[in-house]
């Protein structure tokens, strides 16, 4: 089976946790693409989809699925997204699609955050995927430095801008054995909006798709 048809598989498992009234947090990438492709098809009677970028904001709309803003709902009830890494402490790497911030505040207003992806995903250490670091344009320059200092080796992304108007910076190099702290040692210099590194905010649920059948796991508390 193709990576696709795995993220595929994964994307329409997680079909299995949306249940009518419910307001779902809905993702940014190609998995995702996956995951609202299913729910259109599906039509389950939820109350609307909270969308973590412009691009499945627009997906959603394209289908006739109702998009609400997260400032007119409150927290919601889950949030399923795709991810670049995840480890065994259900830590992850995001933001290959520069969507890290918006995705990172939509899992944080989420009761429930559950990850589909393909199993080539599965890692036992974060940090071989480039680390997406959003930066307000004006600090680029000076946050690479300090990126730099931490053992960084950041690069701007080309032609890119975010939905909330910054530009990225991938970063190799990094030693992610303690990604918690990483998070925070990042996000604390002045012009860093937010890091692809999802440690304090981890998944609860993962689904991996793989050529046996879609793998669940799910953290102590799910
Ligand atoms: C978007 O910014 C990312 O966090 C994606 O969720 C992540 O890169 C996974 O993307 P794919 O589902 O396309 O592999």
């Amino acid at each position: 089976m193709d990576t696709d048809t795995l993220k595929r598989l994964a994307a329409e498992a997680a079909l299995d946790y949306i249940k009518p009234g419910m307001v779902v947090g809905v993702g940014t990438g190609s998995t995702s693409n996956h995951f609202i492709d299913a729910l259109g098809k599906a039509k389950i009677a939820v109350d609307g989809y909270v969308p973590s970028s412009l691009g499945t904001a627009a997906r959603l709309q394209a289908l006739g699925l109702r998009v609400l803003e997260l400032n007119d709902t409150g927290d919601i009830p889950i949030y399923v997204d795709g991810a670049d890494e995840i480890d065994p402490h259900f830590r992850l790497i995001k933001g290959g699609g520069g969507a890290l911030t918006r995705e990172k505040i939509v899992a944080s207003a989420a009761h429930r955050f559950l990850v589909i992806a393909d199993q080539s995903k599965d890692r036992q250490q974060l940090g071989k995927f480039p680390l997406a670091v959003e930066v307000i344009p004006f600090a680029q320059s000076f946050v690479a430095r300090q990126l730099v200092k931490l053992g960084g080796n950041p690069t701007l992304r080309q032609h890119f801008t975010t939905d909330n108007g910054n530009v990225i910076l991938d970063v190799i190099g990094l030693d992610l054995t303690d990604p918690l702290a990483m998070e925070s040692k990042i996000n604390s210099i002045p012009g860093v909006l937010d890091n692809g590194i999802f440690a304090l905010r981890r998944a609860d649920i993962v689904l991996l798709g793989s050529p046996d059948g879609v793998l669940r796991r799910s953290n102590a508390s799910q």
